[in-house]
C-alpha cells in the first residue's frame, strides 16, 4: 500500500523502516525534508522510502500515520487541509502528555484520537500504537510472551485494514476496543505503562492481556 507518514522523528522513522521492509511504499515527511539528518538516515536504512513535505506525504498515502508532537498536530492538519484526508485511513498514535512533576495527560476531557477525528471529519481515524515505545513498535519481542495492541475507531473496515498492517509489523494480538471514543482508554494505558516504567526504572515495557 502507499503510506504517508507525517513526522520524521523516532516513531516516524521506525515505522517507515518497518513498513518499507514489509513491502509498502512509504513517503515520510518533515518540516525540513532536506535536513542532513534525514538524508543520512535514509542512506543508512537502505530502503526505498521517499522524504517529502507534510502535504505531499498526506496526498500520497492511502493510509496516513500521524507521528508528530501533539502541539503540532492541529496546525499541521490545518495547513494540509482536511479534504486531503477524505475517506483515507489516518492512524493516530499521538499522545498529549504534559511533563510537570510527573507525566500526566494534557487533555482534561476527551482524547487526542477524538480531536483528530473532529479535525478530520471525513477521514477514518484509527487510534493505535500510542502505548508502545518506538524501539518496540516494529516486531516487538518479549521473552515473557506476546504484547497486546489495542485499536479503536469508528469504521470497521479501516480497523480491519490497520489490524492487518499491524500483523505485518509483528503485532499478532490486536483487540478492537470500539469507536474512537475509546481513545481515552488507549491514552490512559499509555500513561499507565509510562508510569510503570518510571516506577520500575525499566524501560521498553508493553501491555499484555493474559487469558485463560
Ligand atoms: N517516542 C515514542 O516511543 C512514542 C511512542 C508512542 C507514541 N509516540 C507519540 O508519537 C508522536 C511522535 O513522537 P516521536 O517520539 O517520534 O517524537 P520526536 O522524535 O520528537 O519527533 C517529533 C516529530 O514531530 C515534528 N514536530 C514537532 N513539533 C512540531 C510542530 N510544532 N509542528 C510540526 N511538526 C512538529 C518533528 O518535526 P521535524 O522533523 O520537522 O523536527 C518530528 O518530525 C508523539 O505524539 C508521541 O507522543 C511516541
Amino acid at each position: 500500500m502507499n503510506i504517508g507518514i507525517i513526522g520524521a522523528g523516532g516513531v516516524g522513522r521506525a515505522l517507515a523502516k518497518g513498513l518499507t521492509a514489509a513491502g509498502h511504499t512509504v513517503h515520510i515527511s518533515s518540516r525540513d525534508p532536506r535536513s542532513e539528518s534525514l538524508f543520512t538516515w535514509k542512506e543508512e536504512i537502505g530502503h526505498t522510502c521517499t522524504v517529502t513535505g507534510f502535504k505531499e506525504a498526506a496526498s500520497f498515502g492511502e493510509i496516513i500515520i500521524l507521528a508528530i508532537n501533539w502541539n503540532g498536530v492541529e496546525p499541521v492538519l490545518r495547513s494540509i487541509g482536511a479534504g486531503v484526508f477524505a475517506d483515507k485511513i489516518v492512524i493516530d498514535l499521538s499522545n498529549a502528555v504534559e511533563f510537570t512533576d510527573s507525566p500526566q495527560l494534557a487533555l482534561k476531557e476527551g482524547s487526542a484520537g477524538e480531536l483528530v477525528q473532529q479535525w478530520l471529519p471525513t477521514a477514518k481515524v484509527v487510534k493505535t500504537l500510542n502505548m508502545i515505545g518506538e524501539s518496540k513498535m516494529v516486531h516487538p519481542v518479549f521473552t515473557e510472551g506476546n504484547p497486546t495492541m489495542f485499536v479503536c475507531g469508528n469504521q470497521q473496515d479501516a480497523k480491519q485494514t490497520v489490524i492487518r498492517l499491524l500483523a505485518q509489523l509483528g503485532w499478532n494480538d490486536c483487540i478492537d476496543l470500539g469507536d474512537i471514543g475509546r481513545s481515552r482508554l488507549l491514552e490512559s494505558i499509555m500513561l499507565t505503562c509510562l508510569l510503570c516504567e518510571i516506577q520500575l526504572q525499566s524501560f521498553g515495557a508493553a501491555f499484555s492481556l493474559l487469558r485463560k
